[in-house]
């Protein structure tokens, strides 16, 4: 399966339940699921493992990331030290599906403490089914990437 119909799942100690079922969920969707761990349920670092994610994508080698731990905030902001990662913490689907639509953001993070896993997978369906809009919202993806920003 190429890379665009591959995504990656990633998630610390707090997660892991969820992170099984939502690799279920998104394999039962038509996705190739690259799913990074940890398998086992002893503590562990958070930063690891939205960082190994996060490569994944921004290499090219997945088109989209799913991470999750705790609260979904403390993976993500390691995710996002990865250049050219957008990911977005989402407990509700309107977020999930607008940072796609506006933000054309590659990954989403969970907090398995935050969402039950019906939230979650639902969560998980309005981030996969929407798609960037582009026009006026490329301009400003494009802003978050440069150093520099152009005038007002
Ligand atoms: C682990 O206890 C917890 O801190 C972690 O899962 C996450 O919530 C951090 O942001």
């Amino acid at each position: 399966m190429t890379a665009d119909k591959r995504i990656v799942l990633s998630s610390d100690h707090a997660a892991i339940d969820l992170r099984q079922a939502v690799a279920t969920h998104v394999a039962a969707k038509g996705w190739e699921v690259v799913d990074i761990g940890p398998t086992t349920p002893e503590s562990t670092h958070y930063p690891k493992h939205g960082r190994a994610a996060a490569e994944r994508v921004a290499s090219g080698d997945c088109a989209l990331g799913i991470i999750l731990c705790g609260t979904g905030q403390g993976i993500m902001m390691a995710a996002n030290k990865v250049p050219g990662i957008r990911c977005g913490v989402c407990s509700d689907t309107f977020s999930a599906a607008m940072i796609r639509q506006h933000n054309d953001a590659n990954m989403l993070s969970l907090g398995a403490r935050v969402v039950g896993e019906g939230l979650a997978l639902e969560i998980v369906d309005a981030f996969l089914d929407a798609e960037f809009e582009g026009g006026r919202h490329a301009l400003r993806v494009d802003m978050i990437e440069a150093e520099t920003h152009p005038a007002e």
